[in-house]
């Protein structure tokens, strides 16, 4: 090329130098006129964004709708998971009492039968067995409940409450519903309840029919106004087991705090090592290049070698940068010598 170069006519490298001046770039001779010696602090267009932004805006719009995505399906499947805890516990509930029935109506009945020719023992009537056995439980669970509400009970402590009352009717209108599950507020809190109906058989009417057919002992114990009158057939009350709803909801919430700080840790995280390693591996040795691109550009040759460091691509570039810079380094010096 030197040969090539020195053999040219004069007017021929004139044009030469003139189609070399856009590669020698143009602009920055403007740009940098008066800051040559100042080291360039700013690389890049003020008006776009800088990569890093770029991806940690990218990163955070993930995150955005990652996390309101996640957090909806996580929200409602805690949710669920609450609601079906609470129906568990209390058809768990609902089960015990249903035990506590029948051992009671097999196993305690009969033992009692011979003491109760003189006396009646409320403990040999389910009913009786299962109230009292959930009473000591709703001793140290105040917010669960079991209650064999009676529209006209023989105990008047089994006397149904106006909601209890509304659920009988439901029973009594429609043989068709066999449960009866929903919420309501409580001085405790909101609680979920399970009722299900009680119907009176045939053997029930010893006792529940008419005073004239109950047994003595009944009568001097209970008196000839109430639990009378029943027909067979017909729904007479309700168990109601109560559950509360609200230490469900608050682990069901804590849960899904637990899950939102977990995830905002994990893409701070994310965000830390991704903005080092963009910075180490693209952002960093970017910049050195573009300001050894830009000393050159105005001339100066003595600025260092483009660095090669980085990830493998940014390396590439930089060593192709350097090779680009040889050559026009030699392109230059030719020119020189030739002019
Ligand atoms: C031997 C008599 C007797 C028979 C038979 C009997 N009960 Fe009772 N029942 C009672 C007594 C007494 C009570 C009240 C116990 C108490 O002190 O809580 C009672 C209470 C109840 C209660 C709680 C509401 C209330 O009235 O206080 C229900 C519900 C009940 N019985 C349903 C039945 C059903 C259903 C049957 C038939 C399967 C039945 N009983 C058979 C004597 C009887």
């Amino acid at each position: 090329m030197s040969d090539c170069a020195g053999s040219r006519p004069a007017p021929q490298r004139v044009r030469v130098r003139h189609r070399l001046h856009p590669v020698v770039p143009i602009h920055y001779f403007g740009r940098s006129q008066g800051r040559r010696d100042r080291p360039v602090a700013h690389i890049g267009d003020k008006k776009r964004m800088s990569l890093l932004v770029r991806v940690n805006l990218a990163l955070i719009v993930v995150f955005a709708v990652g996390a309101t995505v996640t957090g909806f399906v996580c929200r409602t499947v805690l949710e669920a998971n609450a609601e079906r805890e609470i129906r568990t516990e209390a058809g768990l509930m609902m089960d015990s009492a249903l035990a506590v029935r029948d051992y009671t109506a097999r196993e305690i009945a009969p033992l009692l039968h011979a003491q109760m020719q003189s006396v009646f023992l409320p403990q040999s009537v389910p009913a009786y067995a299962a109230t009292e056995n959930f009473l000591r439980v709703h001793d140290t669970r105040r917010d669960y409940s079991y209650h064999e509400a009676t529209l006209n009970p023989t105990n008047p402590r089994d006397r149904a409450t106006d909601w209890e009352a509304d659920i009988i009717e439901r029973f009594r209108n429609d043989n068709a519903v066999h449960e009866i599950v929903g919420e309501r507020d409580t001085p405790m809190g909101r609680s979920l309840f399970l009722a299900r109906p009680i119907s009176a058989q045939p053997e029930c009417l010893v006792c529940h029919s008419t005073p004239e057919a109950a047994p003595a002992t009944v009568i001097e114990k209970y008196g000839r106004n109430n639990g009378f009158g029943w027909q067979a057939g017909d729904v007479i009350g309700a168990q109601v087991v109560s559950v509360p709803i609200a230490a469900a909801e608050t682990a069901a919430s804590g849960a899904f705090r637990t899950f939102l700080i977990a995830l905002s840790t994990v893409f701070a995280a994310l965000l830390v090592v991704v903005n080092l390693v963009m910075y180490a591996l693209v952002v960093r040795p970017v910049r050195r290049m573009a300001r050894i691109a830009e000393q050159l550009s105005v001339g100066d040759m003595s600025a260092a070698e483009f660095p090669a460091t980085g990830g493998a691509e940014i390396a590439l570039l930089g060593r192709a940068f350097n090779r680009m810079r040889k050559s026009l380094d030699k392109a230059l010096r030719i020119l020189e010598n030739g002019a």
